[in-house]
């Protein structure tokens, strides 16, 4: 396996220094960064969006079609056997990478939208009814606020929402005061997608807790870069994703505390989540089957297995020790172009590993346009966070986030383009004047 030679390929480890990442070495595991767009080196600054992903993970989903393509826990033959084995094996290392000794805890999704729908319609519908509160909070993606909206329209269940203040941070003292008022859940963002703000976690789940208060976390943002520990959080449900993680696309995760997930009436019904069928009734198959119906993402799980293999074998402290140390790098060069407005924490303690910011005049669709021929690919637009872009008074902003394998060249790339764009469209700018 390729994974073997990792540990001395991808960290360098020389005695006076903590083991770092050679990030050169790394780049070579990830076929698609030595693409070339517009002719210039593809400088790829949009994983918040979706990470790109190293060989392994790519082998690994072509060696599931083209050596053991078999549907799973169905067939008795070898192939079946094998797949099914794999999927399992899947479900095994992510319940191990965020702490839970009991696999059957993860369910497997196609992603953290379903996964938090899957909660909003299961246990939303179980437990919650009109008049109750649940509490999101201002910088949710819209995958934390539609599935309760729709409760909302369904049932009348009410959503209030914890303030973010002017330095993009939770009021906590607003969490608290909302907290007081014993909502029936509160469901929030690990790490905001737009500010970058990662959210404390410890003390969050410790004001719930006082309260008895259920928690969801979407950790769509920050899985891949902090790696998460359900027990160290205390917390109810998990959503993530896999392709933000080195993984596929079409494959997801929900972890919940076994208490719920035994008391939740299935979300979808079909093969797989029944233990008997009559015509005129059904009995339900246990966790984690009750909530995967039908054929699942097989493919998908494998290669998400194979993403968290790569993750461990680099070291997730080794990773965010690299992130942290490019996003400092990122605010200081940025800070310095003029007109320019960081969304977020300037602590790079406090965020992920992306920045969004505004020009002054100048819409994010052009700075991303400009900087797309310059080969560095940003996101532009609300990042599917509308209504923390009207809290902001703003209609869109630009992202540059990054992964491990991005290097200080190319964040020096995102500001010599954003000072390109600058320069054309202020020039536009004054001709139309
Ligand atoms: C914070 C957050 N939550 C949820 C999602 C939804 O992820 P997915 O589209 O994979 O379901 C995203 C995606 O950008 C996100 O950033």
């Amino acid at each position: 396996m390729i994974l073997s030679t990792r540990r001395t390929s991808g960290l360098q480890n020389d005695r006076c220094c903590p083991i770092m990442l050679n990030v050169n070495k790394i780049r070579q595991d990830f076929p698609i960064l030595k693409t070339r767009i517009h002719g210039k080196p593809l400088a790829y600054l949009d994983n918040a969006a979706t990470t790109q992903k190293p060989q392994v993970v790519i082998d690994a989903i072509s060696d599931y079609y083209r050596n053991y393509n078999a549907n799973i826990h169905r067939g008795m033959h070898y192939l079946a056997e094998k797949a099914t084995e794999a999927y399992e094996d899947a479900r095994k290392t992510v319940a191990r990478f965020i702490n839970t000794n009991d696999p059957s805890e993860i369910i497997f999704v196609r992603n953290a939208t379903e996964a938090i729908n899957l909660v909003a319609y299961s246990w939303g519908r179980q437990n919650l009814s009109a008049g109750d509160t649940i509490v999101l909070t201002e910088m949710e993606h819209h995958a934390n606020i539609i599935p309760w909206l729709m409760l909302k329209q369904e049932k009348g269940v009410e959503i209030e929402y914890v303030r973010v203040d002017s330095d993009g941070y939770l009021d906590i003292n607003h969490l608290k005061d909302l907290l007081d008022q014993k909502p029936k859940l509160l469901s929030l963002t690990h790490i905001s997608n737009v500010l970058g703000t990662i959210n404390p976690l410890a003390k969050i789940s410790r004001l719930a807790g006082e309260e008895n208060i259920p928690i969801l976390v979407d950790a769509a943002q920050s899985t891949g870069h902090l790696g998460f520990n359900v027990k160290k959080h205390k917390i109810d449900f998990l959503a993530f994703t896999g392709h933000k993680i080195l993984g596929p696309t079409g494959i997801g995760v929900l972890w919940a505390k076994k208490e719920h997930l035994e008391k939740m009436p299935p979300f979808l019904g079909g093969g797989e989540m029944i233990d008997e069928v009559y015509f005129d009734r059904f009995t339900l198959n246990n966790l984690p089957q009750k909530f995967e119906a039908g054929t699942p993402h097989i493919a998908g799980a494998i290669g998400l297995k194979a993403a968290i293999d790569y993750l461990d074998e680099l070291g997730l402290k080794e990773i965010r020790e690299y992130e942290l140390k490019l996003t400092a790098y990122a605010i200081t060069k940025l800070q310095n172009i003029p007109g320019i407005c960081l969304l977020g924490p300037l602590s790079p303690t406090d965020r992920g590993a992306l920045i969004s910011f505004t020009l002054k005049d100048i819409h994010p669709h052009d700075i991303a346009a400009v900087l797309d021929i310059e080969g560095v690919a940003i996101r532009s637009g609300h990042h599917c966070a509308m209504p923390l872009h009207n809290t902001l008074g703003i209609p869109a902003s630009a992202r540059a986030s990054f992964c491990f394998y991005n290097t200080e060249e190319e964040i020096d790339r995102l500001v010599e383009g954003i000072r390109k764009t600058i320069k054309t469209m202020g020039k536009r700018e004054h001709e139309r004047k």
